[in-house]
């Protein structure tokens, strides 16, 4: 079944632990936050400390997605904040077989992004050592804008590399009822969804409405 990861970044900032509360028993699977530093991408949001405080409040997967240059010395500010997923982007780092070392010697699964330009080639010598691949239907920086429907052949692509091995497919950005069923057709297995779910009246339907894509 395809699982739903709705970003924190759509929440209302002034009562994020009720609506954590709120989205788990609306259904999603995971949370996905996103971190920004304000040089790998043009916005600023929040780190490890907002991670850390909302950990005891949920038990769903915390899915961090990195936007952030030089991650390195970061991931075990991550770890100990309790992220079950910690996500780079393959454009922020030189070596990133050494980064997905780094995580997975810190006890959390690793992924890596893909900003729209970047090329699905570049995880090929390491896409048997990922648990995530996050492909970006959206230039990273803010929620709310228009699913890249350019980006639908490199998910086929990544689905291809994947093969049989375990990581998990999942796509990011202008993710709705319309363009849901296209990113599953692709061969995702996870989507990330920040406006569609957090600015809907019904959070319980509009993931509902999000795993229809699959026919299920
Ligand atoms: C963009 C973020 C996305 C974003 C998705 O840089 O990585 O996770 O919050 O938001 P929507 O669903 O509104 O495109
Ligand atoms: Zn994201």
């Amino acid at each position: 079944m395809i699982k739903i990861a709705p970003s924190l970044l759509s929440a209302d900032f002034s009562q994020l632990a009720e609506q954590v509360a709120r989205i788990e028993s609306a259904g999603a699977d995971a949370l996905h936050l996103d971190v920004m530093d304000g040089h790998f991408v043009p916005n600023l949001t929040f780190g490890a400390p907002l991670i850390k405080a909302l950990r005891p409040r949920s038990k769903l997967l915390f899915d961090a997605h990195l936007m952030v240059n030089s991650p390195q010395k970061m991931l075990p500010w991550f770890a100990k904040a309790g992220a079950d997923y910690i996500t780079i982007h393959a454009e922020a780092v030189d070596d990133i077989a050494a980064v997905i070392k780094q995580i997975h010697a810190l006890g959390v699964k690793a992924g890596v992004a893909l900003k729209p330009q970047t090329p699905a080639q570049v995880l090929q010598s390491v896409i048997n050592q990922l648990d995530l691949v996050l492909i970006m239907t959206v230039e990273p920086g803010f929620g709310g804008q228009q699913f890249m429907t350019d980006q639908l052949p490199k998910i086929a692509k990544i689905r291809s590399m994947i093969g049989n091995n375990h990581a998990i497919l999942s796509v990011d950005g202008g993710i709705n009822a319309q363009t849901a069923p296209m990113a599953i057709a692709a061969g995702a297995d996870m989507l990330v969804a920040g406006t569609y779910v957090f600015k809907s009246t019904d959070w319980r339907s509009a993931i509902q409405q999000l795993r229809l894509g699959d026919g299920k």
